[in-house]
């Protein structure tokens, strides 16, 4: 299936960032911040009670498993989860007979899977909305909990430099999403092995994104307010051949670190090896926001959650927080 067909698709599916208009993302932060704040969208505290969120899981999970779970529920809703190895697709029953079968038990199904066509067969064959937990190409729910943890750091993150340093992987295509959809510039560096997919650097310049590709980390680094880094081998790939060697030079150390802005952060989606992709004094020191974009996943799933699963009512403004007089105490 042609990754291109959005036209073909039904319901209000959160596939990538490049497909869902900036205005939307920026809702969504706005309503997980909210939450965040414990001031939510009026009328709206538990506004998916009655809901329920089919959860498939064709690679291991910890945070976005947990974040989704409870995301629901805080949101009054329920979730199911359903793992390749313990039901019907791992004995040969389809996608599409999948998404056909669950989208009359529930109202949102999220997947996490080996291969976006996968994703895109589900969301063709679903009448729900259908949500990229992770494929192969691009991990768009780990982005907005990201875009949210700089914005808590760093402040409004439009003209601001994002650096990466690491393979041209999934979470680095979806950070080149981001960069267009929320107008920051982004530098990656890459080895020139391992460098993200043409076809997304073109889209994005294309768009007028600010996106460099290099193989300098010093380059790419210098002078960024934040620096980005994911694992070397993805979880479910065999280590090719010498990917470790090719991106030993690109880990994040402090040395790496005091290049970048003296206030730079660090961000990691996790899970991380330290010694690898990132250095212990970096991913536990001072400038390290990873454990904070951790939890940001668990707000951030439920602005996801709220313009998939209520389009009527999602964007509601956040009620207006009690005057110190007059508030309970
Ligand atoms: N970052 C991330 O997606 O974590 P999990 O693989 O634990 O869900």
């Amino acid at each position: 299936m042609p990754r291109d067909n959005g036209s073909q698709l039904r319901g209000r599916h959160f596939l990538d960032l490049d497909r869902i208009a900036p205005a939307d993302l920026r809702r969504m932060l706005d309503f997980a911040a909210a939450y965040k704040r414990g001031r939510p969208p009026a009328g709206a505290a538990k506004p998916l009670a009655g809901k329920a969120l089919a959860m498939i899981f064709e690679k291991p999970s910890t945070r976005t498993r947990v974040s989704f779970e409870l995301a629901i529920k805080q949101l009054g809703g329920d979730a199911v989860v359903l793992e390749r190895g313990s039901s019907q697709l791992g004995r040969g029953e389809t996608i599409a007979d999948t998404a056909r079968v669950l989208s009359r038990y529930v109202d949102a199904i999220m997947v996490r899977t080996t291969k976006e066509e996968k994703l895109l067969e589900l969301a063709a064959a679903a009448t729900v909305p259908v949500i990229n937990g992770l494929t192969d190409r691009t991990h768009p729910c780990q982005l907005m909990a990201d875009v949210m943890t700089f914005e808590e750091h760093q402040g409004p993150i439009k003209g601001r430099v994002v650096a990466w340093s690491g393979d041209g992987n999934n979470m680095a295509t979806s950070w080149i999403h981001a960069a267009v959809q929320f107008g920051f510039e982004l530098r990656l560096a890459c080895p020139p092995e391992l460098p993200p997919p043409a076809d997304v650097v073109a889209w994005a310049q294309a768009r007028g994104g600010r996106i460099g590709v290099t193989a300098d980390v010093e380059r790419a680094v210098k002078g960024a307010d934040c620096v980005v880094t994911d694992v070397w081998v993805s979880m479910g790939e065999h280590e090719p051949t010498n990917q470790h060697n090719l991106l030993r030079p690109y880990q994040v150390d402090e040395r790496v670190m005091s290049l970048a802005k003296k206030d730079a952060i660090f961000m990691h989606c996790l899970p991380a090896h330290r010694g690898e992709e990132v250095t212990a004094a970096v991913i536990d020191g001072p400038q390290s926001a990873a454990w904070d974009e951790a939890e940001n996943r668990l707000h951030a799933q439920k602005g996801i959650l709220a313009w998939c699963m209520m389009p009527e009512g999602w964007g509601a403004k956040p009620a207006k927080t009690p005057s110190r007089r007059g508030a309970k105490r």
